[in-house]
């Protein structure tokens, strides 16, 4: 099972900071997950646009100048990261779960990503994109038909992942609240890998690994790898 530090390793650091992706990294997290905002002509790493939640600032961040975003504390002195500035801290370190949540210039951010890349020296192999846009997700599916791309539900669908087969998504990515055993099979026989978020509790982690799910994302990475090992045993 693949253990995803979700939003970094977000209970020991603020979360999408590059304290908590360095956390995540110490903790031996075989993946990252992080949230992605255009704004001031740049990707940031952030959930909310509005910043108020996870900063000591107010106001929607597509608003802001970048002066503005980098003057935001993100918790502990953190700032608010740029992508690329997490790309180079995990670079080829772990798989990266991009997860788009305000790209509204597709091509702008796949000219910085593909200038990351290159800067970085980061293949493509270790990138996955996810996103609750499935527009976005089949646009980039598109362009870059390459690219791992996970689709995300908050729902369980009437026909369980079918919308992700459509997408050529090589994962599905699933709310546990409404993550059944019918769907994991469903996923399997379309040879769907499944990510379960946010998964915290070992009996979750439990009832989900009998279900054969792929991988969780969770805010406890190192409590979860302690809990496989375990299971392992
Ligand atoms: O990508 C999995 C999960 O992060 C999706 O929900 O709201 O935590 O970004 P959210
Ligand atoms: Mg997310």
């Amino acid at each position: 099972m693949l253990i995803f530090a979700h939003r970094g390793a977000s209970k020991a650091a603020p979360e999408n900071t590059l304290k908590a992706m360095h956390c995540a990294l110490q903790m031996g997290a075989q993946g990252i997950e992080i949230d992605v905002i255009q704004a001031a002509g740049q990707c940031w790493v952030i959930h909310d646009v509005w910043v108020q939640r996870t900063t000591n600032g107010f106001g929607r961040l597509d608003q802001m100048t970048e002066a503005q975003i980098r003057q935001l504390d993100a918790g502990e002195g953190q700032q608010v990261p740029t992508l690329e500035e997490v790309m180079a801290l995990t670079a080829n370190r772990c798989l990266l779960n991009i997860e788009l949540k305000g790209i509204k210039d597709l091509a702008l951010f796949l000219q910085q990503l593909d200038g990351a890349c290159e800067s970085l020296g980061i293949a493509h192999q270790h990138l996955l994109f996810s996103s609750f846009d499935h527009h976005l997700l089949a646009q980039l599916s598109r362009l870059r038909p390459e690219f791992a791309i996970g689709a995300l539900t908050a729902s369980c669908p009437l026909d369980y992942a079918a919308f992700a087969q459509e997408l050529g998504a090589v994962s599905v990515h699933t709310d546990v609240a409404f993550t059944s055993a019918e769907f994991v099979q469903d996923a399997k026989a379309r040879g769907l890998k499944t990510y379960v978020y946010t998964v915290d509790e070992p009996q979750d982690m439990q009832m989900l690994k009998n279900w054969g799910v792929d991988g969780i994302f969770t805010n406890v990475p190192d409590k979860a790898l302690h809990w496989l090992a375990e299971s392992e045993q």
